[in-house]
């Protein structure tokens, strides 16, 4: 089921901070910022060759990742995206296996144009993962 690691993705408190990092510290090429609003974030793509880190900045009220910067002001690791071939097989598959889909377990549509699913963190080791179809 599970195909390549799409994305890394770190929420950080201050964007334009951590494309300033990865773009002038760590020399990385950096995506213009790209607001999702239905997904609450403001988000930038680090491409590093063999996958991409995913930078996060709450957009909005009730963002999905404020409470995780509550809790860790400073940033970190948010999700791990996996691609796969199939969403909705990938997802019947998981949820017969008992794995937790999270929101109403339809697909949306996410950052790069593509279907999307959440898997509960609490299934997979203490790691949200996000499936994207590949
Ligand atoms: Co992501």
């Amino acid at each position: 089921m599970l195909g390549r690691l799409n994305h890394v993705a770190l929420a950080v408190p201050d964007l334009t901070t951590a494309v300033t990092a990865y773009r002038d510290t760590l020399g990385a090429e950096v995506t213009e910022p790209q607001a999702l609003p239905e997904h609450g974030v403001t988000v930038v793509f680090v491409n590093v060759g063999n996958t991409k880190i995913e930078l996060l900045e709450p957009l909005g009220e009730g963002s999905p990742i404020a409470a995780f910067l509550a809790k860790s002001p400073s940033g970190g690791m948010h999700h791990l995206c996996y691609e796969v071939d199939d969403i909705l097989a990938a997802r019947d598959q998981l949820k017969a296996s008992g794995a937790r889909v999270l929101g109403d377990g339809n697909p949306r549509i996410g950052a790069h144009g593509k279907p999307v699913l959440f898997l509960h963190p609490k299934d997979f080791f203490g790691t949200l993962i996000e499936l994207e179809q590949s």
